[in-house]
């Protein structure tokens, strides 16, 4: 919206849109302190007509003034509409909902669709957003839905709802918030609230899995819902809460996961997965679906049907909506003979990655690291000598082990690391002492994980560490140099970019376990 620049215009124009006789919450009005209702007649109708007609300007500009940086830090993107025809057109075949409940509405663009498939369902849309949740009233307020709607401007992992005759409907696109922006008390209350469902709770699930958990608690037998997230839980530990829940309790019915090129969001690189469930109705089989483009979602309709004892048994279900060909005989999973780890986090590049400011440090606690996927990209089959590599500052936890120069000089260090926040990162909070970056030993086989190009396998003879740009293959059992040359040369001739997970955009990324799932020759019959 051209005539819309910044948030308070913005603000301005929904409050005009909302009028006058409407309450906002004490959230909402704290947001509009000092902000008028915009007296631009033509705007205000010109947005009206807009939203009569089907559009979302406010949504739209919404994302326009707001940099995506920090909505993405609150999960704030907003769905494209043929994803909510479709998830609504699944709602209306399971029946009319009593209620509607939007967890994380935004803008308003799942309620509002619900709202006119369902005429006489109660609306209820959940936003923690004062600003987003001011769109929506005003959204609804134009379409003349405002009455029959309940706004609550606040946490949706505490929002309450009263009892109701007749099924609610749960639907929306929870935000996808990392664990790393979510506080510790919040965490915990995840791990309560899955415990009380008797499922196992991970610090790293994200918010949009807390919303999963969340809408467990609230709804009753027999409600249902359908909600789109990233895809990611399909295969991850963390996902396990989720793949638990629509298990057991939470009724998984569907499971429709969009094509990694599709791109649903304009502005994330998400893979898209579509859960349909009915609470405490779990059908036997689950039907899954990966879907090529958003105009064969079809009002999730289609789909092949898995049988839960099979689905219920798989570590990883992206799997099972899309199985892979057989394992070739002769062949085993790369996982069987090795272990791959991704390298040491350091926590802060900046810091523990030596440079002019670890000048003074001894040697002792510099070690050579691969810390860019260059330093692989450009060693070709063999990384013999770590002089060209940059140091990492690894310290002892127990710093009393260093002699009396070398500790002063660290501690002269570890003052200035302190001046940086380096103490302060997620990582660095989390390690047994904040100083100790914890490298992990040196693998024999190293490669990159991520680029728009096949992963770099390299035999490492000089015994680098790696941090988390590149992963290390650890063999189980002593395998011979001969044997390592063999496998590295393998790798690097078979294994392509359809190996790993292509991010919509194109760039694909291996995880460990990815990598672990590679096909290769038994070693006997990769020496020959
Ligand atoms: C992915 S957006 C979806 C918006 C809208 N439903 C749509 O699909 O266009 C998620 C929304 O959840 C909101 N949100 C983030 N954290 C929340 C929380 N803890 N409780 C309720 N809403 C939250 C964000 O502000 C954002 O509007």
């Amino acid at each position: 919206m051209r005539n819309i620049t910044n948030e308070r215009e913005l603000i301005a124009l929904a409050l005009a849109l909302i009028g006058s006789t409407t309450k906002l919450s004490s959230e909402e009005r704290q947001t509009r302190k000092g902000i008028r209702p915009t007296k631009s007649e033509r705007l205000i109708e010109a947005t009206r007509k807009a939203i009569q007609a089907g559009d979302d300007p406010l949504g739209q500009a919404f994302a326009e003034i707001r940099p995506s940086e920090i909505r993405r830090e609150k999960g704030a993107t907003y769905t494209p509409a043929p994803i909510i025809t479709s998830m609504t057109t699944w709602a209306a075949a399971e029946g009319a909902p009593a209620r509607v409940v939007d967890a994380g509405a935004g803008s308003g663009r799942f309620l509002i669709a619900a709202a006119r498939l369902f005429p006489k369902a109660k609306l209820i849309g959940v936003e923690f957003d004062p600003l987003a949740a001011m769109l929506l009233r005003a959204n609804l307020a134009v379409l003349g839905l405002a009455k029959r709607a309940t706004i609550i401007v606040g946490d949706y992992r505490q929002a309450e709802l009263p009892r109701i005759k007749g099924k609610t409907l749960f639907i929306g696109n929870p935000p996808y918030v990392r664990h790393h922006l979510i506080n510790e008390a919040d965490k915990n209350w995840f791990a309560d609230a899955a415990a009380s469902f008797g499922v196992r709770a991970s610090k790293l699930a994200g918010l949009h899995i807390h919303f999963f958990v969340r809408t467990m608690q609230l709804a009753r037998p027999g409600d249902f819902g359908v909600f789109i997230t990233s895809a990611e839980w399909l295969d991850v530990n963390y996902g396990a809460t989720l793949r638990q829940l629509l298990a057991d309790g939470l009724g998984g019915v569907a499971l429709h996961v969009l094509e990694p090129s599709v791109m649903p969001f304009a502005d994330a690189t998400t893979t898209g997965a579509i859960t349909c469930f009915r609470v405490g109705e779990r059908p036997d089989n689950l039907c899954v679906r990966s879907v090529e483009s958003l105009d064969r979602l079809n009002g999730l309709s289609t789909g092949t049907m898995v049988s839960w004892d099979t689905v219920s048994n798989a570590k990883r279900w992206s799997t099972i909506v899309k199985p892979g060909p057989a394992v070739p005989p002769g062949y085993i999973e790369l996982g069987e003979i090795c272990r791959v780890h991704r390298g040491q986090v350091t926590g802060n590049n900046s810091v523990w990655i030596a440079g002019e400011h670890t000048k003074g440090l001894p040697e002792e606690v510099l070690t050579p690291t691969v810390t860019k996927a260059r330093d692989l990209l450009s060693a070709g089959e063999r990384l013999s000598d770590h002089q060209q590599l940059r140091r990492v500052v690894d310290l002892p936890t127990d710093l009393e082990q260093l002699d009396d120069a070398a500790l002063s000089e660290v501690k002269k260090f570890l003052r200035w690391a302190k001046q940086q926040g380096a103490d302060q990162s997620y990582i660095a909070r989390h390690r047994r002492a904040w100083w100790s970056v914890g490298l992990k030993d040196p693998a024999p086989l190293l490669c990159t994980y991520m680029a728009r190009r096949p992963p770099a396998f390299v035999r490492n003879l000089c015994d680098a560490r790696h941090i988390n740009i590149a992963h290390g293959l650890y063999p189980r059992e002593t395998m011979d140099d001969i044997t390592l040359d063999a496998l590295a040369a393998w790798l690097r001739d078979n294994v392509g970019v359809e190996s790993g997970r292509t991010y919509a955009g194109g760039l694909t990324k291996f995880e460990p376990k990815e990598i672990e799932r590679i096909w290769v020759p038994r070693p006997d019959q990769l020496v020959v």
